[in-house]
């Protein structure tokens, strides 16, 4: 298992947030709500919000990226509220970074969204896969932050001096040699940690191809963070998913198989929670996770409709399926928490995207039938490639599949027919002991 090496809080750390805004730019969602998203991201990672600040500038400051002005009102007003921490809801260049905690002193640790938000997946990544995942992102992450302040992470997470990454510094003097070396290690833990998740991603591609063969269609459910996908997966497979009115509670996709009203069955895998200003490097190094995504036959879009801000989170969802080049998957959309809505279904936007939106409560299990039905109807249209050998002494099954217009390509063998099936996708399950292994050369043989 990788190490961790997150900023752990301790209930005694209180919060100061700071909310910037460019005049003239649009911004999915106003200072404000931001603000109060980033109120629950630092409640998630175990820290008391005891102040905010905001400021709307016509330009960033390229030294502290708010006015000075308000850099000293704000520092006051850390002294004041005896705040420890300092939390900006965009993201620092390693050059406000620098300044910023050159003006904070020892006493105050400065912090943006991104490393909140990847320090948030550090304490929630359960398998060693979701831990290596965050492990690469933080380090990519810090690898430009690197200051002085800290090098003292950089030698904990480089598995110490054991391998002697930290050795020889005397040689050079201290400090700046310090931070080479410390750069060094890093860039080696990236380089390692990628090769690792190289591997990890080898095996899931086995495991897909696996799945393929077992002929099952794949539904992955995506959503912005809390939304409800761990409960609903729980409610529609009877399991037992961690779930928790927490950002970012699932981080390891997890996968169930779900009986479907018209006999068939399908996977279902629950995914890593999206938001917004999700950060970049937390992205690329989820993509092994998020190809669960790209595989699957429909996704299944869950948002908290009784949000505020549903309309935006669907939109930032749909940013993020677009940065994974998912935007033109078949999904439908499923508003959940309709128990929690005083009148109407509130009007949303982007619905076009969607081959259908189902409106159902996770938690008091209702619209659960009819979600089944959408997804039955919507994989039933959905067709798939299959490979397969039928033996000449299963004459039938080959008229069958004829009779369906199944057949693709077509070409004869010692041991059957060789075929290739375009099929939807409901029905692949019933030809799955005639899939033919890949390394057999039979894969080759069709037209
Ligand atoms: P992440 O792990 O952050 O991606 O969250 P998630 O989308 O998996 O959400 P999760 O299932 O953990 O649910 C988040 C919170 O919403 C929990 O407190 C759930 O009990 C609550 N919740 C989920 N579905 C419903 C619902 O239909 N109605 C109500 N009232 N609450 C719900």
């Amino acid at each position: 298992m990788p190490t961790f090496h997150y900023n752990e809080y301790q209930s005694a750390d209180r919060g100061y947030l700071v909310g910037v805004g460019l005049r003239q730019e649009r911004a999915l969602l106003s200072i404000e709500d931001s603000l109060r998203e980033l109120t629950l991201l630092a409640g998630t990672a175990g820290i008391k919000v005891v102040g905010q600040a905001s400021q709307l500038v016509r330009q960033v400051n390229p030294k502290t990226l708010i006015g000075t002005g308000k850099l000293d009102e704000i520092i006051e007003q850390l002294a004041l509220l005896d705040a420890n921490i300092l939390i900006f809801d965009d993201e620092l260049s390693p050059r406000h970074q620098r300044e910023i905690e050159k003006q904070l002193g020892e006493s105050v640790r400065l912090l943006d969204r991104s490393a909140l938000i990847l320090d948030i997946f550090a304490q929630h990544a359960r398998t060693s896969e979701g831990a290596l995942q965050v492990e690469l992102a933080q380090y990519e992450y810090r690898l430009p932050r690197l200051t002085r302040q800290w090098t003292h992470l950089a030698r904990q997470a480089g598995g110490g001096g054991a391998r002697g990454g930290s050795g020889g510094v005397g040689l050079r003097g201290p400090g700046e040699t310090q931070l080479e070396v410390d750069r060094r290690e890093i860039t080696r833990k990236i380089t390692k940690l990628k090769k690792d998740l190289e591997q990890v991603r080898a095996h899931r591609k086995l495991h897909r191809e696996r799945r393929r063969r077992s002929g099952l269609p794949l539904v992955a459910l995506v959503g912005y963070t809390n939304a409800g996908k761990s409960t609903l997966i729980n409610a529609l497979s009877g399991s037992d998913i961690f779930a928790a009115d927490q950002l970012f509670a699932t981080l390891d996709p997890t996968t169930r198989r779900v009986p479907l009203p018209d006999g068939n069955e399908m996977l279902l895998s629950d995914t890593v929670g999206f938001i917004q200003k999700l950060p970049t490097t937390l992205i690329a190094a989820f993509r092994a996770t998020l190809e669960e995504v790209i595989e699957a036959d429909l996704l299944l879009h869950v948002v908290d409709i009784s949000h505020q801000n549903a309309g935006q989170h669907i939109e930032a969802v749909e940013d993020t399926l677009a940065e994974i080049d998912a935007s033109d998957m078949p999904r439908l959309l499923v508003l959940n928490k309709v128990d929690r809505l005083g009148g109407p279904l509130p009007q949303v936007g982007l619905v076009d995207n969607y081959a259908g939106i189902v409106p159902i409560s996770a938690q008091e299990q209702t619209g659960l039938g009819d979600l089944l039905l959408s997804i039955a109807g919507a994989l039933a249209q959905q067709k798939t490639l299959l490979d397969v050998v039928i033996p000449y002494q299963s004459g039938q099954i080959y008229s069958e599949l004829y009779d369906k217009r199944y057949i693709e390509a077509e070409a004869t063998r010692e041991d059957g027919w060789a075929l290739t099936l375009r099929l939807p996708i409901t029905d692949s399950d019933h030809y799955r002991e005639f899939v033919v292994d890949e390394t057999s050369p039979a894969g080759n043989s069709a037209d």
